[in-house]
């Protein structure tokens, strides 16, 4: 228990959690078609074009065609695993859904 909440604790500084580095890319392909459906849960914040700035509990969400380009795969994976600040929740953990979402938005938001 102990263990687990350390983990837990370090993860957001994103220092080498391999679960994390699991989720983008050296041993999972990402799909885009499936991150596209799983793209649904993000959009809701960040609008279906992903430029953001609705108002999250006094939070613009991000746009997410600047940050994406700027942000490594394990940046975004660490993102959407833990969620970002205080206003962004995590959403996806299993590792090949994330691997699929940043399939997508690479795609989407190159
Ligand atoms: C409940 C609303 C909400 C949902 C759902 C959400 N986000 Fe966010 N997201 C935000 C907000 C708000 C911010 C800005 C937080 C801040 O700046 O403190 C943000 C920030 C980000 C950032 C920028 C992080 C950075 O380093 O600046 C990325 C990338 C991101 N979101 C991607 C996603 C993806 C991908 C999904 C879907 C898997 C998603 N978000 C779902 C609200 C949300």
């Amino acid at each position: 228990m102990f263990l687990l909440i350390l983990a837990l604790g370090c993860s957001g500084t994103d220092s080498g959690d391999d679960t994390a580095g699991d989720g983008t890319g050296t041993d999972i392909t990402g799909d885009p078609a499936i991150g596209e459906t799983l793209f649904a849960a993000c959009a809701g914040c960040h609008g279906a074009d992903g430029t953001g700035g609705i108002d999250i509990g006094g939070t613009p969400s991000a746009d997410l065609t600047v940050k994406v380009p700027s942000l490594t795969d394990d940046e975004l994976a660490d993102r959407i695993m833990n969620g970002f600040g205080t206003a962004m929740p995590a959403q996806y953990t299993d590792s090949q859904d994330v691997a699929d979402v940043i399939a997508h938005l690479r795609l989407t938001f190159p």
